[in-house]
């Protein structure tokens, strides 16, 4: 199992701005999840980091959460999808086709 580093976007929009946001979207709830994998896992733990970062582009698709190196895109990303993003991509290589916005470029970049 390669180093992989995810990202999960946390970034908080105010109420009211027309724009969403994974924030608004529960995406911290998606980064707790990630990291008590982490924590509960030396395996994982040792292979992958978990960072939460500011706006990463797709906020209509939110929220949204991207696997480096293989520069895969989820979008919609709830807790309950946390495990099997875990055992079937972080562990088994395999991305979690469901949830794949874009392989690559952003979604919506060429
Ligand atoms: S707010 Fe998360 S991708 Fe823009």
């Amino acid at each position: 199992m390669g180093f992989r580093h995810v990202f999960v976007c946390v970034n908080q929009r105010p109420p009211g701005h027309p724009q969403p946001s994974c924030g608004d979207r529960g995406s911290r709830d998606v980064l707790s999840a990630f990291m008590e994998k982490l924590q509960t896992d030396p395996e994982l733990f040792m292979s992958t980091a978990v960072t939460p970062t500011g706006c990463l582009g797709p906020c209509m698709m939110g929220p949204t959460v991207v696997v480096y190196p293989d520069a895969v895109w989820y979008g919609n990303v709830k807790p309950q999808d946390v495990d099997e993003i875990v055992e079937k991509h972080l562990k088994g290589g395999e991305p979690v086709e469901r949830l794949v916005v874009s392989k690559g470029n952003p979604p919506g970049m060429l």
